[in-house]
């Protein structure tokens, strides 16, 4: 649905927001496991305010219309600007919020969160305020309970760092500080994403089989933690075969599919050290760590050779 709209406005404020990637921990962290995300600055959103006359007016690749009209797909933003302007006791109405976002939606990249921090960050700057990180959090985990039913909050905090971060649930952020260089790739599968789906699939999984699951995610979190190891000690290799661990897992949490699986395989083929799905999965983008950045760019062509529809490459820097 597009309808165009035209200002003539001359108060203008702008928010941005970068993307996020889970390097190892997703799923498992919602279940009070510890995840490593890292910052990810290459994609992210911005959120343009204008004054408007009128009702309030979205204007987004998804959506183009009145804010009370949006598709429910959009219902974690609309509460997020809701409760964005009750803060900020600003009228609601008579705004224009343009989003623009070079992160794909529905892709485990972060991009509600991103899109979320975008407007807030926006929002005050229009009514000449300042946001606390602890605001713009609070902010976004509305957008991210719409986003991923049960949200542990890891979205929002790795996208508004700017280290690699450790997380676990109701414990204070902890960063990483790795050693060397890691060359990573990502590649989207073309296959829209649902977190929220993904997230409940597991949350099924863990009722009906318990203590296999359990066993699982556990199993995640040793990982993660020898994943922290072999940043801190730049040990590339022990990292590439963590990752093709933490993928086992989340395959047996129901949460990879046949998308994921012929990028990861490709990944492998072409000699990445280690390959798994990124984000909430069943669909969406995988993570491969390359040799060096000259494997990552050779990676990166071979995975859209056979088929990923994007591919990054990404440099985590010592
Ligand atoms: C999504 O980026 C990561 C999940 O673990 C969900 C969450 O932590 O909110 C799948």
């Amino acid at each position: 649905m597009t309808m165009q709209k035209t200002t003539t406005s001359e108060k203008v404020a702008t928010g941005a927001a970068q993307s996020k990637l889970i390097l190892v921990g997703e799923h498992a962290v919602v279940h009070g496991q510890p995840a490593i995300a890292l910052p990810f600055p290459l994609i992210g959103a911005e959120s343009i305010v204008e004054k408007s006359r009128g009702q309030i007016y979205l204007d987004s690749s998804l959506y183009s219309g009145p804010m009370e009209l949006a598709p429910s797909s959009l219902a974690g933003i609309v509460n997020t600007v809701k409760h964005t302007l009750k803060i900020l006791q600003i009228p609601y109405r008579d705004l224009l919020i343009r989003i623009r976002s070079s992160i794909p939606p529905g892709k485990g990249l972060g991009s509600s969160a991103s899109v979320a921090i975008a407007i807030v960050k926006s929002l005050f700057k229009y009514k000449e305020e300042k946001y606390t990180k602890e605001i713009l959090l609070q902010l976004a985990n509305i957008c991210e309970t719409y986003a991923h039913g049960a949200p542990s909050g890891i979205d929002p905090l790795t996208i508004t760092s700017d280290r690699p971060i450790w997380y676990q649930k109701e414990k204070p952020v902890d960063y990483i500080d790795p050693k060397g260089n890691f060359h990573f790739v990502i590649a989207d599968s073309g296959q829209m994403a649902d977190t929220k789906t993904a997230v409940d699939t597991v949350k099924q999984m863990l009722k009906q089989a318990p203590q296999k699951m359990y066993k699982k995610i556990e199993r995640i979190g040793d990982i993660t933690y020898q994943v922290r190891e072999a940043l801190e000690k730049s040990s590339k290799q022990l990292l590439g075969y963590l990752l093709d661990e933490a993928q086992k897992e989340l395959e047996a949490l129901g949460v990879s599919d046949k998308s994921l699986n012929r990028l990861i395989e490709i990944a492998k083929s072409e000699g990445a050290l280690g390959a798994k799905l990124t984000g909430g999965g069943n669909g969406g983008c995988i993570i491969a760590l390359a040799e060096n950045e000259h494997h990552s760019q050779l990676l990166s062509e071979k995975l859209l050779q056979y088929g990923a529809h994007n591919v990054w490459s990404y440099e985590l820097k010592g």
